[in-house]
């Protein structure tokens, strides 16, 4: 059995596909110019995120301050939102123990709905929970407005000693008023990495503290983005997987399948699958080009649950628009087997069934679904995972950060910034009277004396 994440692209291709629907190697080979060319960029260090596999210094602050928490704390609340949240609830949800020798949980809240995070801390036992409040400006509104609700009440009750103890930060290490805070009050901190956006930061502190205190063996997940990066740097693109994985998609996006449909046949993946829709939208969905032209580029994606949205999506997939392609997160050992007993039923819905097991099950539907796409002209492809564990996870954020940022490249866009999502913060801003957004407040004051048409 393979002892590595594998991309299966067989069903996107020509030879099982067609021509019509599949890509050929003529196409491939068209991009191999493109392609030589990111490689050689990418050597020659464009990508800030490609060193953090290799930060030891990150993984040994974060075990040590783990090993600082007394063992009464159970409970860790990641106080951070999309790239300081998602991937480290991918990496918990996937690998953390769960059985009866993890005694901690780690939580991750982000949205603010209030009458959801009111719960949530409801629900606590304060005493004995730790929050790790991350930003990497420092100043999202979310994570400050979260943190200031947390912060009096911890100083309430166990008071400014109790307080210190119970918070870690995450932050740029020079700038940003979050750093200020944390330093006025005492705060332990742990550097958010210089030059790297929060949706490539998984494997910095930003990830690797929760996964940390739930027990993940995080040296294991950076070693499996180490000898991920080594297949990443394949000079040829039927080599590489996450240049197989930018072309291939790319040149799905061209043919116009504008949506991606990433589907999880786990539910401990179903957060890896929510940071990949994050980090493959956010970096690539983007109306200007790096040259300033307009592109309005991006591919949408998608998320589903394998088998659960075979009973709800499936049937769009298969028959309706060929707009989309579908990639498969297929596991081959999911560590845990529970049989389907054999009962003796004879009735033919149930007798099938008895003697084998739920993995049995989901296996088999995962492939029927897979065939059945692609019977019907449906490009799909998949990662298959050995198991689940922090060394393939490892491995996953990795390739798909560096796919994400070679398709970037194909596309011509900035991967690593963000502007449509900073109007709408500016404007957040003007209505809660923020100094230096008065003209925005303004601006949606005019907005708002507009006819309305309401129902
Ligand atoms: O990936 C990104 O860059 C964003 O999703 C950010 O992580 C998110 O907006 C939170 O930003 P910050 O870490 O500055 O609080």
């Amino acid at each position: 059995m393979t002892t590595k994440l594998i991309f299966d692209c067989t069903n996107l291709l020509s030879d099982t596909m067609g021509e019509e629907r599949g890509i050929t190697e003529a196409d491939l080979a068209k991009y191999s110019e493109a392609s030589e060319e990111i490689l050689r960029e990418a050597e020659a260090g464009w990508l800030p995120f490609r060193e953090l596999p290799y930060r030891e210094d990150y993984a040994e602050s974060v075990q040590e301050l783990i090993a600082g928490i007394p063992s009464s704390f159970r409970t860790l609340v990641n106080l951070g939102i999309g790239g300081s949240s998602l991937g480290g609830n991918a990496l918990v949800s996937a690998a953390a123990e769960t059985g009866p020798k993890n005694q901690r949980n780690v939580l991750f809240p982000e949205n603010i709905d209030p009458v959801f995070f009111y719960r949530v801390l409801n629900r606590l036992d304060l005493e004995h929970s730790l929050f790790s409040v991350v930003s990497k400006s420092g100043s999202t509104a979310e994570t400050a407005a979260q943190f200031l609700v947390v912060r009096d009440e911890l100083i309430r009750r166990f008071g400014i000693e109790g307080y210190r103890e119970r918070v870690v930060v995450t932050t740029d290490p020079e700038k940003g008023d979050l750093a200020a805070l944390a330093g006025r009050d005492g705060l332990r901190k742990l550097p958010f990495p210089e030059g790297v956006g929060g949706r490539f930061s998984v494997l910095s502190p930003v990830g690797l503290l929760p996964a940390a205190f739930a027990g993940i063996p995080i040296d294991q997940v950076l070693a499996g983005a180490r000898a991920m990066d080594v297949r990443c740097r394949a000079g040829s693109i039927p080599e590489n997987p996450a240049m197989m994985i930018a072309v291939l998609f790319h040149l799905s996006a061209e043919r116009g399948r504008r949506t991606v449909i990433f589907w999880p046949y786990s539910e401990l993946l179903v957060p890896a699958a929510d940071w990949f829709r994050q980090i493959w939208a956010e970096s690539l969905g983007k109306k200007l080009s790096s040259s300033g032209s307009t592109v309005h580029a991006g591919q949408t994606p998608v998320r589903a649950v394998g088998v659960t949205d075979q009973h709800s999506q499936l049937q769009l997939y298969i028959e309706g628009p060929f707009d989309k392609i579908v990639c498969f997160l297929a596991v081959n050992d999911y560590g845990t087997i529970v049989e389907i007993p054999d009962s003796g039923v004879a009735l033919s819905s149930f007798k099938y069934l008895q003697g084998k097991s739920l993995n049995d099950l989901i296996r088999a539907e995962e492939e029927a679904t897979e065939m059945s796409l692609a019977r019907a002209g449906r490009p799909n492809c998949k990662l298959v995972f050995p198991q689940i564990n922090a060394f393939h996870m490892g491995e996953y954020f990795y390739l798909l950060e560096v796919a994400t940022a070679f398709s970037g490249s194909l596309s011509r866009v900035d991967p690593f910034d963000q502007p449509g999502v900073e109007e709408g913060k500016r404007f957040t801003y003007g209505l809660l009277g923020r100094d230096g957004y008065e003209d925005r407040l303004q601006e949606i004051l005019a907005w708002r004396k507009k006819q309305r048409k309401t129902l």
